[in-house]
């Protein structure tokens, strides 16, 4: 039935998707932005000012995470980019490969301009 013509066609969007994972339309499916606000909570809200949700105030210039969302520049690739270099004022936390994904996904959630 149906499926079969169904099928190839799926397989073609997936390969494709694979193929440009760095881009910021797929890399939003990459991460879960729920796991990554749970996760900014506890790691990175001492800091920064990651969701309407904190009760702790950061003592820190760094910016808020809704500063991050909406610079332009600010993309995917430029966070992987971030996390994946040294940094100067900001302590190198390690993240794993989901943590990451996730808090991009969470970070890019919060943009207002779409
Ligand atoms: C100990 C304090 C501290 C913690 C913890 C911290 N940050 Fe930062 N972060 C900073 C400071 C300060 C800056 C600004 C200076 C800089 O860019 O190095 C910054 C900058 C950034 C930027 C770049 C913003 C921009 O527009 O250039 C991102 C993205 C970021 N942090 C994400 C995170 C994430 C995600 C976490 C949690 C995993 C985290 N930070 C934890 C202090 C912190």
């Amino acid at each position: 039935m149906g499926l079969h013509r169904w099928l190839p066609r799926r397989l073609f969007w997936a390969c494709f998707a694979f193929s440009v994972g760095l881009g910021p339309v797929s890399a939003q499916e990459l991460g879960s932005p729920r796991a990554g606000h749970d996760f900014a909570m506890a790691i990175c809200a001492e800091c920064h000012w990651v969701s309407d949700e904190q009760f702790l105030i950061p003592d820190s210039d760094a910016p808020t995470f809704f500063d991050v969302a909406d610079d332009p520049a600010v993309t995917a690739t430029a966070l992987r980019v971030f996390f994946g270099t040294s940094h100067q004022k900001m302590p190198n936390i390690m993240l794993s490969d989901d943590e990451r994904d996730n808090v991009i996904a969470y970070i890019l959630s919060l943009r207002k301009l779409q």
